[in-house]
């Protein structure tokens, strides 16, 4: 992400529709996310957490960002983020796409061993996007996020370097 691309980003980033998806509340101004952009190279150069935004190729409409994070470097562990802060953008492959993409670099670059994630139950479209790419609950913090007035469980979920290559042979994904 560059700079420039702040604008597009502020646009979306703290409708409520989005905003319900994070642990907290992540309301921001402008400045805050120039800020983050630019942590995001830093976090980067250092190995910590790679962080790339979602690009409509066509139209190079920049959509929302996938963020692999380096949580061990002994155990080869990561962790997945990811956002399309668009909601017109919602429901249309490109959270697959970008999760496939994203899983793809973390085993086949980085050469992580496993990636986890946590998801609230209520994520419908967040678990579908998941379970397509091979990520499998691993358990459940009950009731441990308060939304909307009600507590939710928080569901864990990994998936590992042996597991992705073959849910990418079994849907005769070659890429
Ligand atoms: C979660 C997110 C990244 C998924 O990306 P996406 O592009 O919307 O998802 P995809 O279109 O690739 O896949 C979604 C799947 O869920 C299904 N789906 C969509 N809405 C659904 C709903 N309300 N209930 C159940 N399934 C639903 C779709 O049919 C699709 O499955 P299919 O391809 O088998 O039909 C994206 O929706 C997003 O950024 N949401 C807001 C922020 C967020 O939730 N981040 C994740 C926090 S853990």
């Amino acid at each position: 992400m560059e700079l420039s691309d702040v604008d597009e980003l502020m646009k979306y980033w703290n409708y409520p529709e989005l905003q319900q998806y994070h642990s907290r509340p992540r309301i921001t101004s402008r400045d805050e996310e120039l800020t983050w952009i630019r942590s995001t190279w830093e976090r980067r150069q250092k190995g910590e957490a790679y962080i790339f935004g979602i690009f409509l190729i066509e139209k190079d409409q920049y959509i929302g960002n996938v963020e692999l994070r380096v949580l061990s470097n002994i155990a080869q562990r990561g962790s997945l983020g990811i956002a399309i802060f668009n909601p017109e953008f919602w429901g249309k492959g490109f959270g697959t796409e970008a999760s496939k993409l994203i899983l793809n670099f973390g085993f086949s670059v980085l050469n992580l061993h496993t990636i986890e994630l946590e998801v609230f139950s209520f994520n419908e479209r967040a678990l579908a996007c998941y379970k397509k790419v091979g990520f499998v609950e691993t358990g459940r913090k009950r009731e441990a996020h308060f939304s909307g007035g009600n507590y939710h469980d928080i569901i864990l979920m990994d998936i590992s370097k042996r597991e992705f290559v073959f849910t990418k042979k079994l849907m005769g994904d070659e890429n």
